[in-house]
């Protein structure tokens, strides 16, 4: 019997297929390539990744004077005809001109990436104490407002490859969002896991956006939703207290992985991280939506600065040289943002690296929980001035933001 040489065989497959290739070239024109006037692979990237999306707002749903939901369409007269697709999860950064400041604030859409084929995202925004951007959202927009978004932007998505077949997911107050969008692509087919979700709401009354999902449970086997009340009377149905782990066991599944997707504010995760730990679930399993903006840096044991210091930030832009002050709680960010300086910043809380900038002098403190440097920005002095707290005056080195 024949010694069988694979390599052989490829070669000689390979040398008939050069002298094919050849007889081919051979016969085509040598006639210079058209140029066309746009190219299908890019007009594609351009409707998956726009650089800006025009917006206006189409329709408003007030849940309560301090929650609403805006209903946002394309704004075809400013050139967006369509809506980018997305995966359930992402949000839209959205820019704000408030009182001469510039801003820029995620908020997850609450619709599903079909609804975005009917031209509609859905964003719901609750005022925040304090917060300049909600604030000037809730009690400004009205049916028509223009609205300037990014494209839709994050990693808290589905991945079948990464995640488990169930997820139970903590939602805390309006990070019910995501777990809205998440619960509707479920519905719609476009996302296949099993999703568990424990909402936690001081009452049944800030449980908004429950009812809905009940529904959608009553009529997909994979969606359940179990609402967790800290205050008032027993409910039937309903949990009482807080998402401890007890409580995450009881409904998770007993014989297989499952992951878990937390969003919530901070105070929802500094509690539920303490009770994951207790699992012993895989790091893969466990993902947070956004942390949010940091506050307090002078809470943690390892901050050395000065919180009521104030220091001089000279901010290099564009070849414009601006100095305005920074107090030690206060982000960089923030500090720009109020002096009118258009600083980039889509997710405000050191993931995106949107607003990567390069420190010339000077010391910050950076929150460990919100430092998403790479080993390479740390030794080349780039930071994100969206955590970043002065410990001292600065010179830092910042990009303009893009297309605003
Ligand atoms: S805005 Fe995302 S890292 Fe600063």
């Amino acid at each position: 019997m024949a010694n069988f040489n694979i390599s052989e065989l490829n070669r000689a497959k390979f040398v008939s297929m050069v002298a094919k290739r050849l007889r081919v070239i051979g016969k085509s024109s040598d006639a210079p390539v058209k140029a066309l006037a746009s190219y299908h692979a890019n007009e594609l990237a351009d409707a998956l990744h726009p650089h800006v999306q025009f917006l206006t707002v189409k329709e408003i749903i007030e849940h309560s004077p301090d929650l609403k939901s805006f209903l946002l369409a394309p704004d075809a007269s400013r050139g967006t005809k369509s809506l980018a697709w997305f995966s359930a999860g992402q949000y839209l950064s959205i820019a704000l001109e408030v009182d001469g400041q510039t801003l820029c604030r995620p908020y997850s859409i609450a619709s599903s990436p079909r609804d975005a084929l009917q031209g509609v995202y859905r964003i719901t925004v609750k005022r925040v104490g304090g917060g300049l951007a909600s604030g000037f959202m809730l009690d400004n927009w009205t049916v028509g407002t223009k609205v300037i978004a990014s494209a839709p932007l994050g990693e808290f998505t589905y991945e079948p490859l990464r995640d488990a077949k169930t997820v139970v997911g903590i939602a805390g107050g309006s990070g019910i969002t995501p777990f809205r969008a998440f619960a509707k692509a479920i519905t719609e087919g476009d996302e296949d896991f099993r999703l568990i979700l424990l909402y936690g709401s001081r009452t049944m009354a800030d449980a908004v956006f429950s009812d809905e999902i009940a529904e959608m449970a009553e009529h997909c086997d994979k969606i359940q939703i179990v609402n967790v009340l800290s205050e008032g009377k027993k409910v039937k149905g309903a949990e009482s207290g807080f998402i401890t782990a007890k409580l995450i066991q009881k409904y998770a599944p007993q014989d297989e992985d499952y992951s878990i997707f937390l969003c919530g504010p901070q105070a929802m995760y500094d509690f539920a991280d303490k009770e994951i730990a207790t699992l012993g679930i895989r790091g893969k399993f466990v993902r947070h939506e956004l942390f949010g903006e940091y506050f307090h840096p002078e809470k943690n044991a390892d901050y050395t600065g000065d919180k009521d210091a104030v220091y001089n930030i000279t901010v290099r832009m564009a070849g414009e040289e601006t100095v305005i002050s920074c107090k030690g709680d206060t982000t960089l960010l923030r500090a720009m943002e109020a002096a009118g300086i258009p600083a980039p910043s889509d997710c405000r809380s050191g993931r995106c690296g949107w607003c990567h900038s390069q420190l010339l002098s000077g010391d910050v403190y950076v929150p460990e929980s919100v430092d998403g440097r790479r080993m390479a920005d740390k030794m080349y002095g780039y930071i994100h001035p969206c955590c970043s707290f002065p410990l001292s005056d600065i010179v830092i080195d910042v990009p303009p933001m893009p297309g605003m």
